[in-house]
C-alpha cells in the first residue's frame, strides 16, 4: 500500500512537471525577500482618490536646485526685464568648445557653420532663409552682432517667426555656451588688428 503511495506522488510530481502551462505563480517555499510589494508607475492605488499611483507634486513646491529663480540666467534679462548683455555665466575654453559642439548640431542645419544662414535647410526651396548673424555690412546682420546675449537667449528658448522654440532640446547651460561660440563667430569673421595681440600684430600691418 505504502509503495503505491509512493508511486501515485511520484507520478503526481513528474506529471506536474511535464511543461503543462501554468497561470499559477511558481510555488516559492523561502521568498528571502525576493519580491516585495511596492507601487509600479502608472499602477493604479486604491489609496489615493484619484486612483493614481503616481503623485503630483505639492501646489507651489520646486524640486531642490531646480528653482530657476535667477532671471538672468533662465530668461536672459534683468530685474526689470531688460535683455542682459553681458553672460552671466562664466566665459572659458570647456564652455567655447561645447558651445561649438551644441551649435554645429542645432543650429548650423539652418544658419550654417559660419553663421552666414545658408544651412542646408535653408537652402530647401520655401523656406524663410534665415538672416546672417555675421555679415556687419548687412542691416540684419549688424543687428544682431549687436544683439544683447539676453535676447539671442530669449530667441533660442522662445524662437521667432518661423525659427522654431529650444527650450526643451537645448538645456540652459548649453544655450548659454551657443550663444559664446556665436559671439566667437562674429568676432572671429569682423576681426580687427587690435583684436591680435600687440606683439603677434607684426607681419599683419
Ligand atoms: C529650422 C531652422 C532653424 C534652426 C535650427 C535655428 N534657427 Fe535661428 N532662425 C531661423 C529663421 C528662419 C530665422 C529668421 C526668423 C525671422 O523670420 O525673423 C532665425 C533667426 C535667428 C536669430 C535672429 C533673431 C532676430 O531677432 O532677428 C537668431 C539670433 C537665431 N536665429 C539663432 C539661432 C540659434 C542660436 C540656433 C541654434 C540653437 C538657431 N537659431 C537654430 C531658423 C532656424
Amino acid at each position: 500500500m505504502r509503495s503505491l503511495i509512493a508511486m501515485l506522488v511520484a507520478a503526481a510530481a513528474l506529471g506536474g512537471c511535464r511543461g503543462e502551462p501554468s497561470k499559477l505563480p511558481p510555488v516559492h517555499l523561502n521568498p528571502n525577500m525576493d519580491t516585495q510589494d511596492k507601487y509600479k508607475a502608472y499602477g493604479a492605488s486604491h489609496l489615493f482618490q484619484d486612483g493614481r499611483t503616481m503623485r503630483e507634486p505639492p501646489a507651489n513646491t520646486v524640486q531642490f536646485g531646480l528653482s530657476k529663480e535667477s532671471d538672468e540666467i533662465y530668461r536672459g534679462q534683468d530685474e526689470f526685464g531688460n535683455f542682459i548683455s553681458k553672460f552671466p555665466v562664466t566665459l572659458d575654453a570647456k564652455l567655447m568648445k561645447r558651445g561649438q559642439e551644441r551649435y554645429d548640431i542645432f543650429c548650423a542645419p539652418c544658419h550654417d557653420k559660419s553663421g552666414g544662414g545658408k544651412g542646408m535647410v535653408a537652402q530647401r526651396p520655401g523656406l524663410v532663409p534665415p538672416p546672417s548673424f555675421v555679415d556687419s555690412t548687412d542691416v540684419n546682420g549688424r543687428r544682431i552682432i549687436n544683439m544683447p546675449v539676453g535676447e539671442i537667449f530669449n530667441t533660442i528658448t522662445n524662437g521667432k517667426n518661423t525659427m522654431p522654440a529650444y527650450r526643451t532640446q537645448i538645456p540652459t547651460d548649453d544655450r548659454w555656451a551657443i550663444i559664446a561660440y556665436l559671439r566667437a563667430l562674429q568676432r572671429g569673421q569682423n576681426a580687427r588688428l587690435s583684436d591680435v595681440p600687440a606683439d603677434q600684430q607684426g607681419s599683419l600691418k
